[in-house]
């Protein structure tokens, strides 16, 4: 209580928590917080400050390897525990916060921080599917809601969202992400950031978000979760840092460095990229936390010898705060002790964590997030649960729709419902659904049960989703035999993406693929809606299958949103945000690739391609088809010739030909045609959804500007080169019309 007296008579209690977000608070607020920190700060011994650099997982829920550490409970009371993540519930944090608060020296409150990736209960699709709505508003909605149901039980951050561009499907993590685009990519980790953390941190509806994971995480090699990546400073200015710069500029709270080996100096002790770039080139405000354990992870790179060589390579890089690793506990006074770092780094770190707990407010009410009546009433409201169906309909894509098969007649006799995803409760909400539970999915069979009646939907599972068991085929041939038409739900389990869940063959698991061609076998209608966390190959069915929707793993609402669109309530409006390749040879695929010297004709020898597969994927990234058609016409640039500073106005007519509504995303790619290092063949550089109705006619524009024309170029300074470029604008990345014009 002393201590609470103390702070008081500092002028820290009772202060209103600031409205701001972290790296543009007004010059007054900031003033105000660095001093209402530094009040904090004059108090501490050292080891209270590098207590604060801390953070330690509750024993609950584990997502990493456990590290030896000290008792969790005592280390809060010794002031040793700055952060605490996987401890949950408004009551649960309640009581670890007292213990805070009421039992250690100075009583600073902790921060707790979880893993809210694509929701908290409420179960949202996984980011990559979100993503494929190619619609921010939607995105930022859903990342508010998230934030909303996780602060009302006791969380204050989520290390969310993933940036990491992702180029290579194999890579299970790709399913946190939003695929394979820088532009795509930053406008997302915008909109997600502008959803966690609202315009105030103090507001009870959000919570400090993190871009992770700085850097180039995404491209390890072979795809192998965790495994090496080397990726020139071009490329990497060029492709993996734009999302990150993105959501440094949108005032993102927290970053979070990678576990990868970055060009030989692994991401967490690399003073380049966290240190030169992102504190220093962006002038970054926030904090910056250590994946679990990655700061020792760098003696197994064979960068450091010992903790006392990792943390100082950590440290000295610039990351303030060590997730699960104890080497800033047991290191650092030693590190000051032989001149490795200084005081001044250390106060510096610890006042961009004190920041954080002004910003949130934990300072006027430590327990203003953990009030169990509050959470609730908040978890699962109905509000909720119908965005998170609206999300996931905007997230399927459909990628064939032969014979019209969809919509499907809603008075349908009957329906075979066969495969492993139709009645899979936990393989809906997938890997890293927060406290999402399963009693509250809505699966496919139960929503068509719902829709159609018991009686109309035979169900048979026929194979499991990663068996070699084909003992279910017969009654699931049966019952197809049986039915009007036929749905297939396959693909990939829940478990089967996200951390650590790489794959090798990226085919659809198990029997899978001969199930779904015994049943296309019989010639009729079917449907197949495929669930995965990843790109997958498709080859070898898809000749056979009239139609195929892809659902990701669409969280909750699952059920319903599928019947939505089987049903032509919803008219699918869905583009891939990342490329399905035709063979797995041909990955890494992305449609933003260089031209090469010799590009690729498949039947012209001494070109750039293969022998047994084309070049060109099986579906490209921008597609998705819709219930209706669109046509593109007349794209018209206002000027032919531009000079450096004034904005290039586009416009196309877009017109809806066919018989119902629908929305499209028309998307506008740039090339430049010659550089001074080469250019991609295409760059996103704008897209707009745009609803009309049968018949309806558009003209969509455009603005590029210089900022949307520059590029790194052979010194990686920043800017633009006159010279030719193409503009393209059409509904994805290879059906297009073009026009060009001249920067001078
Ligand atoms: C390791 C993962 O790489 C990271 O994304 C996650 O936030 C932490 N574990 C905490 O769970």
């Amino acid at each position: 209580m002393k201590k609470i007296i103390l702070l008081a008579a500092l002028g820290i209690l009772g202060l209103a928590a600031c409205k701001t977000t972290v790296n543009k608070a007004p010059e007054n607020v900031e003033k105000n917080l660095m001093k209402r920190a530094d009040s904090v700060l004059a108090l501490m011994s050292l080891d209270e400050k590098i207590g604060q650099l801390n953070q330690f997982s509750g024993d609950g829920e584990l997502t990493g390897p456990v590290a030896l550490r000290p008792d969790l409970l005592q280390s809060i009371r010794d002031g040793k525990v700055g952060s605490m993540l996987n401890i949950n519930g408004a009551e649960y944090t309640r009581k670890i916060q007292k213990i805070a608060v009421e039992e250690s020296r100075l009583k600073i409150p902790l921060i707790f921080g979880y893993d809210v990736i694509h929701g908290y209960k409420t179960i949202f699709p996984i980011p990559l599917g979100e993503s494929a709505s190619w619609d921010p508003e939607a995105v930022e909605k859903a990342a508010h809601i998230a934030a909303t149901e996780a602060a009302s039980a006791g969380q204050h951050w989520t290390f969310a969202p993933m940036v990491d561009i992702a180029r290579d499907p194999r890579w299970g993590r790709i399913m946190e992400g939003s695929g394979e685009d820088p532009y795509l990519g930053s406008q997302l980790a915008v909109a997600r950031i502008k959803g966690f953390q609202g315009t105030s941190l103090s507001d009870k509806t959000t919570i400090l978000a993190c871009a992770k994971h700085y850097a180039g995480y995404g491209n390890a090699q072979a795809g192998r979760d965790y495994y090496t990546t080397d990726i020139s400073e071009n490329s990497l200015r060029e492709v993996y840092l734009p999302p990150f710069k993105a959501a440094a500029e949108a005032g993102v709270a927290t970053f979070m460095s990678a576990f990868n080996d970055l060009n030989g100096i692994p991401a967490t002790g690399n003073k380049d990229l966290i240190h030169d770039i992102l504190k220093t080139e962006w002038a970054y405000k926030g904090m910056v936390v250590s994946d679990w354990g990655s700061i020792s992870e760098m003696i197994a790179h064979g960068i450091a010898t010992n903790k006392y060589e990792a943390g100082d390579l950590a440290f000295n890089a610039g990351v303030d705060m060590d997730m699960e690793g104890t080497v800033y506990l047991t290191e650092m006074k030693n590190l000051l002790k032989d001149d490795k770092i200084t005081t001044a780094q250390i106060d510096e770190s610890v006042r961009r964590i004190l920041r954080l707990k002004f910003m949130l407010g934990l300072f006027d009410d430590p327990y203003r997030y953990s009030n169990p009546d509050y959470e609730k009433q908040t978890l699962l409201k109905p509000g909720f649960i119908d965005a998170a169906r609206d999300a996931a309909r905007k997230s399927f894509v459909l990628l064939k729709n032969d014979n019209q098969y969809l919509p499907l007649n809603p008075s349908v006799k009957s329906i075979a419902l066969i495969g492993p995803a139709s009645d899979a409760a936990a393989d809906m909400i997938g890997n890293w659904s927060g406290r999402g539970e399963v009693k509250d999915v809505i699966t496919l069979k139960s929503a068509l049960e719902t829709r159609l009646g018991a009686g109309k939907v035979l169900y048979a599972r026929g194979a499991g989703f990663n068996d070699g068991d084909k003992a279910g085929f017969a009654e699931a041939i049966a019952a197809a035999r049986r039915a009007e038409v036929i749905i297939a739900a396959c693909g990939e389990a829940g478990m089967m993406s996200g951390e650590s869940m790489s794959r090798a063959d990226i085919s659809i698991p198990g029997v899978q693929e001969d199930l779904i061609m015994e049943l296309a076998k019989l010639g009729k209608p079917m449907i197949l809606v495929l669930f995965n966390g990843r790109p997958l190959i498709l080859t070898k069915i898809i000749g056979s299958v009239p139609a195929v929707l892809e659902a990701w793993i669409p969280g909750t609402m699952a059920g319903p949103a599928l019947c939505d669109i089987l049903f032509g309530e919803y008219n699918p409006s869905g583009k891939l945000p990342v490329t399905f390749p035709y063979a797995l040879g041909q990955i890494p695929i992305f449609y933003n690739h260089k031209n090469s010297g010799r590009p690729g004709s498949q039947d012209k020898k001494f070109t750039s391609r293969y022998l047994d597969v084309p070049n060109d994927p099986l579906f490209p990234f921008g597609f998705g088809l819709s219930y209706t058609q669109f046509a593109y016409n007349n794209l018209n640039l206002n000027e032919s010739s531009i000079i450096d500073d004034k904005p290039l106005e586009v416009r196309v007519d877009v017109k809806n030909t066919g018989t119902v509504a629908g929305t499209e995303t028309v998307q506008l790619y740039i090339r430049d045609l010659v550089g001074s290092v080469t250019r991609p063949v295409k760059e996103l550089k704008g897209f707009k959804k745009v609803l009309l109705k049968a018949g309806e006619v558009q003209t969509i524009s455009f603005t590029v500007t210089k900022e949307d024309l520059s590029f790194y170029n052979s010194r990686n300074v920043w800017g633009t080169e006159p010279g030719k470029f193409t503009i393209f604008v059409g509904t994805n990345s290879q059906n297009t019309i073009e026009a060009g014009f001249e920067l001078k």
